[in-house]
């Protein structure tokens, strides 16, 4: 017998054969593209950090929901910047604000039926504090306070399923939110209406360059006294228990590629819908290395979201959507 018997390099040998015998597959339904609606109309800016992604008016975000959905892009995730912010982010639960006439004029149009249309649930667009809960302040001393905040959070999330939301993603990380949210979709008839939970959401400099695109960044101090420390991997599952007991239908697990651990470890032990967020400071670090020639763009890209699935997530937010459509035909 020839050695080596096994020679595991037999079936690389060709495409053909590759594809074969492939073990993880993209498809342009399972990526979410997200979307920053700002005021006004026909407003196209570009996020400096983030090339290739813009504010987009309510008409433009139309438009770009779209292109989405020619693609054949699975859906796409709404977060709004209001015209005015104040220290309660009221701009989060008004019937009128940006997010809601964004989600109806997208209802409004047969084009994008194709598309599940996801809004994010938080209170930092829309304060002028620019956290994701209310501020309880004691002289020098500042707290985030958990319970007030919740009911806020849980009209808003109410306010953008009426508003046409087929799903809404809860970002805060605040204690019990998942249970107050489904208290009152119920109460407004939205009773099948789904809450993905940004289940295990880290507190990530990976954020960066979305605290630009979406003027979200914490006026003072900062999110680590909600969102997870990074190097906690039995706390997420604690936090995805909580979620799941409160009645989250899917989670969504953030950042992604840093934490690739923690997407197969719930994989592994739980059953329901798992999404996963390649964020933005993920996209920007690859772009920048793309810009300076250090990486072969469309190679990295479906790598880092092949592996964001091998590792176990059914579908990925990624702001890489539409060019990795584009790539997947
Ligand atoms: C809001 C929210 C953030 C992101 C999604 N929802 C920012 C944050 O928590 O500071 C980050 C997404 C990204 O970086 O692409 N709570």
């Amino acid at each position: 017998m020839n050695f080596p018997v096994t020679r595991l390099r037999r079936l690389r040998k060709t495409e053909a054969m590759r594809s074969l015998v492939r073990e993880t597959h993209l498809r342009p339904e399972m990526l979410i593209y997200p979307l920053f609606i700002c005021p006004g109309e026909g407003v196209r800016k570009q996020i400096l950090s983030m090339p290739g992604v813009f504010n987009l008016s309510v008409d433009e975000a139309v438009k770009e929901a779209a292109e989405c959905a020619a693609l054949g892009i699975g859906g796409v995730l709404l977060f709004g910047l209001p015209e005015a912010k104040d220290e309660q982010g009221s701009g989060a639960w008004d019937a009128d604000g940006i997010t809601q006439r964004a989600l109806r004029a997208m209802k409004a149009d047969k084009m994008l039926d194709s598309l599940v249309l996801i809004a994010d649930v938080c209170l930092c667009e829309y304060t002028s504090h620019g956290h994701c809960g209310l501020i309880a302040r004691d002289g020098e001393h500042y707290a985030i306070e958990n319970d007030s905040s919740v009911a806020l959070i849980a009209k808003a999330a109410a306010s953008l399923a009426v508003a046409g939301a087929d799903i809404v993603a809860p970002s805060d990380m605040m204690d019990g939110r998942v249970e107050a949210i489904r208290t009152a979709l119920d109460a407004a008839g939205k009773q099948d209406t789904p809450i993905m939970s940004y289940a295990a959401k880290f507190a990530s400099a990976f954020y960066g360059p979305f605290r630009e695109a979406a003027d979200s960044a914490p006026q003072f101090g900062d999110r680590k006294t909600y969102q997870m420390d990074g190097a906690n991997l039995r706390e997420a599952m604690r936090e995805i228990d909580q979620d799941v007991a409160e009645g989250a239908d899917m989670v969504l697990m953030k950042p992604a590629g840093p934490y690739l651990d923690v997407i197969r470890a719930t994989r592994e032990r739980f059953d329901l819908p798992m999404g996963a967020y390649q964020v933005s400071g993920e996209y920007s670090m690859l772009h920048a290395a793309f810009e300076r020639g250090w990486l072969e763009p469309e190679r990295a890209m479906m790598e880092s979201l092949l592996s964001i699935r091998r590792a176990g997530a059914d579908f990925i937010v990624t702001y890489f959507a539409k060019d990795a459509a584009r790539v997947l035909g």
